[in-house]
């Protein structure tokens, strides 16, 4: 589902990584770890298209990646809304839902449904209704990630969702991402300093500081293979 081959990325004469070989599999959960400015960020963005690699080759879904690709879900790092940004948290994942879709779309209560069964899977019911700018960092985190899973990606990229998140809430994310890829086979990519939560779900780790990848500990102890295909 996602091919890198001998990939690098530079910034000016920076290079942040090279020699990236990496094979993503459909429904494999791929956690990426790595010092602040190892680049694992500017990995998400190289494999949704806003950013070329500096050599190598890119693939997602058998293509080179491109901006507004289809079926790529993405929850960003974190980051504050513009001041007055006039949506509520269920007009965020409502976007999810039927955001990329024109002209008669699906009746408006199978809409409803879906949005309110999102927000209440992230513990958002309680404040769907509220402006985006006054929910805390948590609040606005766990709406992202509703609204990337209502979505329905056939691949999901997921920057540091963790990051503004208690230890409750980091479970409840770790497991609904893990759930979404067991049940529907979606590819994800979840970059996270907060390695713990994420552990009982990762098939592998990619440490962008070295672009090693190994076997998150459970598959290893579990003698399972973590999926059909192999780190070159
Ligand atoms: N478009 C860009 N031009 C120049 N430098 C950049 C650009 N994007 C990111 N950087 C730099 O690359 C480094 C790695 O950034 P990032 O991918 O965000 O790392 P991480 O997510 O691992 O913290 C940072 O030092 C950042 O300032
Ligand atoms: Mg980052």
């Amino acid at each position: 589902m996602i091919a890198l081959r001998g990939a690098a990325l530079s910034y000016g004469g920076r290079t942040l990584w090279r020699g990236l070989d990496l094979d993503v599999a459909p429904g494999e959960f791929l956690a990426v770890v790595g010092p602040n400015g190892s680049g694992k960020t500017s990995l998400l963005r190289v494999l949704l298209g806003l950013q070329r690699p500096s050599s190598g080759t890119v693939a997602v879904d058998g293509r080179r990646p491109r901006r507004g690709g289809a079926g790529i879900g993405y929850v960003p790092q974190h980051r504050a809304v513009p001041p007055h940004t006039p949506l509520r948290a269920r007009d965020l994942v409502r976007l999810g839902v039927d955001g990329h879709r024109w002209g008669p779309g699906r009746p408006r209560r199978d809409v409803r449904r879906r949005v309110d069964a999102a927000l209440a899977d992230v513990g958002a019911a309680a404040f769907a209704d509220v402006p985006l700018e006054l929910l805390s960092g948590g609040e606005l985190q766990r709406v992202r990630v509703a609204q990337a899973l209502a979505a329905g990606p056939r691949v999901l990229l997921c920057d540091e969702p963790l990051a503004s998140l208690d230890a409750r809430y980091q479970r409840v994310v770790a497991g609904l991402v893990d759930r979404r890829r067991r049940e529907h086979g979606t590819t994800v990519v979840f970059v996270t300093h907060d390695i713990d939560p994420v552990l009982p779900f990762a098939d592998r780790l990619l440490d962008m500081g070295t672009t090693r990848v190994t076997e998150a500990p459970a598959r290893a102890a579990a003698g399972a293979r973590p999926c059909r295909s192999e780190t070159v």
